[in-house]
């Protein structure tokens, strides 16, 4: 399905304004994996939760804390993010950082 191009649009301000890019870029690892490739390795529902409650993830969800192992860092959101946000996040994550 192609991204809605609107809310990925919003989701490009959100992830300055919301400090993601402070540890993660589209398309190199940083403190956090790069999002790039992500989109075609998880699903939108799985990236929602991820965004929403990251340390219940890497607590409960099997790839979250593998990647927790990997990285070794806990992802905190240092600005908290509602559902509408999460999603426009997602949708800018899905059109590959355009
Ligand atoms: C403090 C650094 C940090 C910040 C800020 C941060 N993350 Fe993360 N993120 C991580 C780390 C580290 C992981 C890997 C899981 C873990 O170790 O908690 C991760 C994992 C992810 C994943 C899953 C990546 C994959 O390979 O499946 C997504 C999606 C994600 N972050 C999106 C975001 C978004 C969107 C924001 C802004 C709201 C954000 N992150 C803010 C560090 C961060």
């Amino acid at each position: 399905m192609p991204a809605d191009a609107a809310l990925a649009a919003r989701g490009k301000k959100l992830f300055m304004q919301k400090s993601c890019n402070a540890c993660h870029s589209m398309d190199s690892k940083m403190t956090g994996p790069a999002l790039g490739p992500v989109p075609r390795e998880r699903t939108a529902a799985w990236m929602m939760s991820m965004i929403l409650h990251p340390a219940d993830m890497t607590k409960s969800d099997p790839i979250a804390r593998q990647l927790l192992q990997q990285f070794k860092v806990q992802m905190v959101p240092p600005v908290p993010v509602n559902a509408e946000e999460a999603r426009a996040l997602v949708e800018y994550i899905k059109s590959g950082g355009k």
